[in-house]
């Protein structure tokens, strides 16, 4: 799968070994920054990565910052994109199969580097359910889009 990766200075110490995991795992990455550890705005990120996804140049995004809230809220003002935020394995797997969710956010500063790498395995490794009632309340997240709900 083609990746994006985002991230904003407090996400920055795990960015590098976030990335070479996703690699590993015979993914390609795109990277829309940042690119160095000075102080930034998350939401140019967030935003940048969500592009990618919405334009098809992207299946999945995770986003990494302090806590994983900023680029979650962020993610989710665009039309398409289901951001989760998770420090779980369960959720960030479930966020998956059942919302059909396609960024993960991460706190870098909630998370050590070893439960981070296996967030990313628990996302990406599971598919979405596509079946039953997964696909009604999906399609009533997209109501809620386009203000019909
Ligand atoms: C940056 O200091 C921090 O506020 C940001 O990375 C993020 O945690 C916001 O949600």
């Amino acid at each position: 799968m083609k990746i994006v990766f985002g991230c904003d200075h407090a996400g920055f110490e795990i960015k590098d070994a976030v990335i070479a995991h996703i690699k590993e795992k015979g993914h390609e990455v795109i990277e829309v920054g940042t690119f160095s550890s000075a102080s930034c705005h998350y939401p140019i990120y967030a935003s940048a990565a969500c592009e990618k996804i919405l334009s098809g140049e992207a299946e999945l995004g995770i986003l990494i910052c302090g806590t994983g809230i900023g680029m979650s809220i962020a993610a989710n003002k665009h039309d398409g994109i289901r951001a989760a935020c998770c420090s779980d394995c369960f959720s960030a797997r479930l966020t998956r199969e059942h919302n059909d969710a396609n960024v993960l956010c991460l706190g870098q500063r909630v998370l050590g580097i070893g439960l981070a790498l296996d967030l990313v395995d628990a996302f990406l490794d599971a598919t979405y359910a596509n079946s039953g009632n997964h696909v009604t309340r999906v399609a009533m997240l997209k109501d809620i889009e386009e203000g019909k709900l």
